[in-house]
């Protein structure tokens, strides 16, 4: 209300239904809860995501079929939906086709996709929550490109996680898009019609992967 938020705003009204339902339950009324029984998977969506999961694979070489740029919204849309500390949304995107600016990428240690996705970070929304570990603010951006590499494969397309090779590099797109300051660039992700299916690379087994159990 002192920020002067609409209180039509739907995680208001979820907030003010949870606040409802506690005084109705500490006065031993019932409380409708229904809406948010948890969602059934079934074996089916559970057998296409862990294929979805184990068949994404890092692609270097992609075909010279354009992307839509519906597909790419809904890639991007995908790296805003991952796990995201305090929900601060700090996410941002820059998207460039290689085709509209050759050579901005180059220097790449991989020849580089039809479509580069750029995650960024808008450093101001971690100001508002000063008590968040510092090392989160860069897993919130891991978390995203996580989301984007899976989503890519699930629409169709192929994609390969990329990391900025040196200073000039970044600086090149920094002041291309004149980032200002509070704009972190992070790392960048390459994505179009793979015209390969790279060898799965060998995975930790869980036995290994697991230090303790209790
Ligand atoms: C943070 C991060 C940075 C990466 N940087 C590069 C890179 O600079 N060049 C590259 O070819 N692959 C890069 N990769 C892709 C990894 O090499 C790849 O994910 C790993 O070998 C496992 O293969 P897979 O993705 O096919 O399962 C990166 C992946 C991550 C998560």
């Amino acid at each position: 209300v002192k920020r002067g938020l609409s209180q039509e705003l739907p995680e208001y009204q979820y907030a003010s239904f949870l606040v409802q339902s506690a005084d109705k339950l500490s006065n031993g009324e019932p409380v409708d809860l229904s809406p948010y029984v948890p969602k059934t998977v079934t074996k089916e969506m559970e057998e296409n995501f862990f294929t979805i999961l184990k068949e994404r694979r890092s692609v270097r070489e992609f075909t010279d079929q354009e992307v839509p740029d519906e597909i790419i919204d809904k890639v991007l849309e995908a790296g805003l939906w991952a796990a995201h500390g305090c929900n601060v949304q700090s996410i941002k995107y820059i998207v460039v086709r290689e085709k509209n600016e050759p050579g901005l990428f180059k220097g790449s240690d991989v020849p580089g996709g039809p479509v580069h996705l750029v995650i960024l970070q808008d450093m101001r929304c971690y100001k508002a929550n000063s008590f968040t570990p510092v090392r989160n603010q860069l897993l919130d951006a891991g978390a995203a490109g996580q989301n984007i590499v899976l989503a890519a494969h699930a629409a169709g397309l192929e994609g390969v996680w990329l990391t900025f090779p040196n200073q000039e590099f970044s600086d090149r797109l920094r002041k291309k898009f004149e980032l200002p300051d509070y704009i972190r660039m992070v790392t960048y992700v390459d994505v179009g019609y793979g015209d390969q299916t790279p060898h799965p690379p060998l995975r930790s087994s869980v036995e290994d992967a697991v230090l303790a159990k209790y």
